[in-house]
């Protein structure tokens, strides 16, 4: 039998949280023979909230959950940790300005970092879910040094299966069909959908997206602010946040990282740039990548044409502009 691994959520008793927990439990993260053990981090507020979380966790009686930590204490939900999921942060809530909001998840993710180089497992691996998320993990990664570079990354999978979905609504093809999409740059409204070497599997073999749908100017304009706008749209019917797709996309970054990518595919995820694409290195970024043993790599040689040039250089500014805002609210 194997050891359980130990998974932090923070903000375990938010929307997201109370989608993910339940998902984790029943090894869509890990697989279905992984034992784990969760972490569960929230704030002083939420204590009462979080408890109940875990009630109701114990009460769901998942074969394969084999203890609950929920605890307000960093320092504890941290303790030999090999997975972290960092959901919790600083909403931006009306008439705040961005840089206020960038300050207050700045020291939360500057102290959270501190407290997973101490006490998580040497190897954790970090995915940052909170918004602003490159920009977080970006922190993180700065005041956790002991932590590898390789080991801190940010959720943009999301977007990553927004895309497919959308084109298999297009398409009106299984969505498991629809492959290698790719998400650039920040999760914000600049991000790049891109599907200029996306494929769908036909009876007749695979084919490119870009050949299926007739219609190249819905590729250009309206699919890409769909899918850039498509948080907003669900704010908008839910009066809530995105929560079951970020929790399901959460475990789907993580279950790859961990297990691998299937062959002949890709995935998208903010990864600390090493310069491939004549992005910036010191930015964490969203790109293509393929993943074996637990290790990503950003795949390479990828055609990048003029239009998608620009739309990799407008999200790398903002980012750009995102860092140096979280440098200012450090000092
Ligand atoms: P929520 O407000 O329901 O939950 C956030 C939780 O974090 C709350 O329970 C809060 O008490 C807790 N929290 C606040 N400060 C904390 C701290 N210092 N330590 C631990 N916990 C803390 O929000 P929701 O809907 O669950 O979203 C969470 C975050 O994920 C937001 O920042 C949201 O913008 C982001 N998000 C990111 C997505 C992505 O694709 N990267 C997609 C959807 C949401």
């Amino acid at each position: 039998a194997k050891d359980p691994v130990r998974v932090l959520v923070t903000g375990a008793a938010g929307q997201i949280g109370y989608a993910i927990v339940p998902m984790i439990a029943r090894g869509a993260m890990l697989g279905p023979d992984q034992p784990v053990i969760l972490h569960m981090l929230d704030i002083e507020p939420a204590a009462e909230s979080l408890n109940g979380v875990k009630m109701e966790l114990i009460d769901a009686a998942f074969p394969l959950l084999r203890g609950v930590v929920a605890t307000t204490d960093v320092q504890e939900a941290c303790t030999g940790v090999n997975i972290a999921v960092m959901v919790g942060g600083f909403p931006r809530k009306e008439g705040m300005e961005r840089k206020d909001v960038m300050s207050k998840n700045v020291s939360i993710y500057k102290a959270q970092a501190s407290a997973l180089e101490k006490n998580a497992a040497a190897d954790v691996k970090v995915l940052v879910v909170a918004n602003p998320a490159n920009t977080n993990a970006l922190i993180l990664k700065e005041f956790a040094l002991s932590i590898p570079q390789k080991n801190i990354t940010c959720l943009t999978r999301l977007d990553h299966n927004r895309t497919l979905g959308q084109i298999s609504e297009k398409l009106n093809v299984h969505v498991g069909d629809v492959k290698n999409v790719v998400i650039w740059g920040n999760h914000s409204s600049t991000q790049y959908p891109d599907v200029n070497h996306a494929t769908v599997t036909t009876s007749s073999g695979e084919k490119p997206v870009r050949e299926l749908v007739a219609n190249g100017q819905w590729l250009n304009k309206e699919f890409i602010t769909t899918v850039q706008q498509r948080g907003a749209a669900i704010i908008k019917a839910r009066k809530l946040s995105s929560a079951l797709s970020a929790a399901s996309a959460a475990c789907d970054h993580i279950r790859d990282w961990v297990l691998g990518t299937p062959k002949g595919s890709w995935v998208s995820m903010g990864v600390y740039s090493d310069g491939s694409y004549g992005i910036q290195p010191g930015l964490v970024y969203s790109f293509p990548v393929t993943c074996e043993k637990g290790q990503w790599s950003i795949v390479q040689g990828l055609k990048i044409d003029k239009f998608s040039r620009g739309k990799l250089d407008a999200t790398a500014q903002e980012l750009i502009e995102e860092k140096s805002l979280a440098y200012s609210c450090l000092n």
